[in-house]
């Protein structure tokens, strides 16, 4: 169990992380070309920057940052790399938030990229944010050794794409019009591919660019694939809920739509017991990294996806 000195460690990780990814996307954001690039639409710019600047817990790239941190490696190619990754989850939201997909005007306390610009360019600014996170992770300042990028890359795309997050998605709005209910197993994995396969890969990037090897890989894979389920139970808890100012964004919409949640199988209660036993093996995940590794303030991420309000 983390200790409250844990707690402590991880406040302040968090806000330092978020900093450092903040910075960074400010940076690869900018309103100039690139090299390789012909030119930057600025209205595109600044959609994007909407959807990347204005707040967020930056739980992905602190994920990374931590994980690589636990292993000695802390450098601006680790915090290049978590903010190729928060480009991607900015997407994410940005489509998932589409008239077409779940039709929210409030992400992050602010109109959605829809509504604050117009449907088009929320469309092509999450194109360029998809696109972008590839752009960044492929690039050689996010490490020296080639065979890491192209090992991060491929992750990316596979956590990303049709078997991962988008095809998860895609599950997700099937299941909103599905005669028969999902079963327990059908929406575990549905939501293991829209949500859980980012944040496995957040830590399974850390571990590489950690350089881990094969044994703490494999615990800390374990350790994301549970804390990933978590995060999504978590999430729909508190949309059930209902504190839409604490949330930033709508709340009460997944029982409206239909939508396949852990609270639609199980009830609040079940999903909050499902929750702690998910945040007890997350412990026992970390465990086997045994007693020399410093997982403090892993375990209390863990603690602190179960317990957060937003
Ligand atoms: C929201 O993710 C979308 C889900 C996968 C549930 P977050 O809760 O991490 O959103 P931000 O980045 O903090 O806004
Ligand atoms: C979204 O899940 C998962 C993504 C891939 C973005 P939700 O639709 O539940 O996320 P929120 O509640 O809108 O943030
Ligand atoms: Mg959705
Ligand atoms: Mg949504
Ligand atoms: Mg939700």
């Amino acid at each position: 169990m983390p200790s409250s000195q844990d707690f402590a460690a991880f406040e302040r990780r968090l806000a330092d992380d978020a900093a450092a990814t903040q910075a960074m996307l400010d940076r690869l954001l900018g309103e100039a070309a690139e090299a390789g690039e012909i030119h930057r639409p600025a209205r595109l710019v600044a959609a994007m920057r909407h959807a990347a600047l204005g707040g967020g817990k930056r739980l992905r790239p602190f994920l990374m940052i931590e994980t690589a941190r636990m292993f000695g490696v802390e450098n601006d190619g680790v915090v290049r790399a978590a903010a190729g990754l928060e480009l991607l989850h900015c997407y994410s939201l940005v489509h998932d938030d589409l008239p077409a997909m779940d039709d929210d005007d409030l992400r992050r306390g602010r109109p959605t990229v829809h509504k604050a610009f117009d449907e088009a360019t929320a469309i092509l600014a999450g194109d360029a944010l998809l696109t972008l996170a590839f752009d960044v992770m492929a690039a050689p300042a996010t490490h020296a050794n080639a065979e890491i990028r192209a090992d991060l890359t491929l992750r990316l795309a596979r956590a990303a794409g049709l078997g991962g997050m988008a095809g998860g998605q895609a599950l997700d709005l099937a299941a909103e019009a599905a005669d028969a209910p999902l079963s327990h197993a059908e929406i575990a994995r549905l939501q293991a591919m829209k949500t859980g396969a980012l944040i496995l890969f957040a830590v399974e990037a850390g571990a590489i660019l950690g350089q881990a090897d094969a044994a703490a890989r494999a615990a800390l894979s374990r350790y994301g694939a549970v804390i990933g389920e978590a995060f999504q139970i978590a999430d729909d808890i508190l949309d059930a809920e209902g504190d839409e100012a604490a949330l930033g964004k709508r709340a009460g919409k997944d029982a409206e739509r239909n939508k396949a949640t852990f609270v639609s199988v199980l009830g609040l209660e079940g999903a909050r017991r499902r929750l702690s036993d998910l945040v007890a093996e997350a412990q026992a995940a970390l465990d086997d990294l045994g007693p020399q590794a410093a997982t403090g303030v892993l375990r209390a991420t863990a603690r602190f996806i179960a317990e957060r309000r937003n």
